[in-house]
């Protein structure tokens, strides 16, 4: 089986690309490496032993991606490729609808006109918004918040729409939680561009000396330690997630949506706790003001996933602050070295 995999080079797309090969599906990426590197797919394929076929370009560009269904014989898609920065979102609303949503109608329609009808869409738990009560299950109410989230809510909602017009369709919209961590090698991890935005990115660089304290979001939330709690999980076991997806479509799964998340929370705390322990070493932290937008607790109900894809996370806590600490001390500059 041929996966085309959009934002192949990326976080999650790279270790996704790694458990394909791995359980010998062929891998195609396309990644305008906006937010990427190569050195991802060449890591990956040093890894695996095995070659991905990789086009740089952009899922706006329509050429581009009628060429590679031409040549290519592909089966399924794996959709990564898009922008994921909230904060950026709010200043540049016009790119994150341009390149998310008009890029995944672009790569839908062509798509529907190989009768390639077999995606996996990479969501967000940023889809439910605020939500009333945790565990978050798939049939809270979805809304957004920020205009990247909204993106992603776009995106659903089309998707839905284009199974009810069209039962040919296979589609599986998975809802990431807080994706950390890495590969165990140390050889693909998260290599965010200037300045990390989220958590565990941040405070890697912290433990390497390269920024000087992690700058904690207010510690007046209504949780135990009074900072935020989010249901971090592992990228491989998110990445695992994505075969177990794909084998479902196999079987003409239609319309599917599933959590990806560990079912349990972590406070900003305990998560620095966690990585003083991986990194051996004090990691020095500023209570600050609240985030604007930052939500007090979430986490997931994943047992549908579990149900239905026989999907579960299985790294812990503490894999998951190794393994992003491994791969920061192997690769203090991330790929650009
Ligand atoms: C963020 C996005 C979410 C996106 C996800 C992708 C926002 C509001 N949400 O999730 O839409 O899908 O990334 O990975 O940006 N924190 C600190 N100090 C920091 C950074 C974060 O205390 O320097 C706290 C936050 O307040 C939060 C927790 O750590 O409580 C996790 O934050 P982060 O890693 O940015 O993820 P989310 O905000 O949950």
């Amino acid at each position: 089986m041929r996966i085309l995999v959009t934002g192949g080079a990326g976080y999650i797309g790279s270790h996704t690309c790694l458990e394909l090969l791995n359980d010998g599906y062929e891998v195609v990426v396309i990644d305008n490496l906006s937010n990427s590197s190569i050195e991802a797919i060449k890591r990956v394929e040093k890894l695996t032993g095995k070659n991905i076929k990789f086009y740089e370009n952009d899922i706006l560009d329509t050429e581009a991606l009628l060429k590679i269904f031409d040549i290519e014989n592909i089966d399924a898609v794996i959709h990564f490729a898009g922008l994921k920065a909230v904060g950026e979102s709010c200043m540049m609303p016009l790119q994150y609808f341009k390149v998310n949503v008009t890029g995944t109608i672009n790569l839908l329609e062509v798509m529907e006109k190989y009768k390639v009808k077999n995606l996996v869409f990479s969501s967000s738990a940023t889809v439910y918004g605020d939500p009333a009560t945790v565990p978050i299950k798939e049939d809270f109410p979805l809304s957004a918040t920020n205009p990247y989230g909204r993106t992603k809510l776009m995106i659903e909602d089309i998707l839905r729409d284009l199974y009810r017009a069209d039962k040919g369709w296979n589609i599986a919209i998975l809802r990431y939680f807080n994706p950390i961590g890495a590969h165990e090698s140390g050889e693909i991890g998260e290599d965010p561009n200037g300045i990390p935005n989220n958590l565990v990115p941040y405070i890697a660089k912290v433990a390497m000396g390269e920024l000087k304290e992690i700058n904690v979001f207010g510690d007046n939330y209504d949780t135990a330690d009074g900072t935020g709690i989010r249901d971090f999980i592992h990228v491989v076991d998110l990445a695992i997630g994505h075969i177990k997806a794909i084998e479902r479509l196999m079987k003409n799964s239609g319309l599917v949506t599933y959590n990806l998340g560990t079912g349990r929370g972590y406070s900003v705390l305990e998560i620095i706790q966690n990585y003083e322990k991986a990194c051996n070493k004090k990691l020095p932290y500023v209570v600050v003001d609240r985030r604007p937008g930052d939500i007090a607790v979430s986490y997931a109900d994943s047992s549908k996933a579990y149900e239905e894809l026989g999907w579960k996370a299985v790294r812990g806590i503490d894999e998951m602050c190794r393994d992003s600490y491994n791969w920061q001390y192997k690769n203090p500059k991330g790929y650009s070295e």
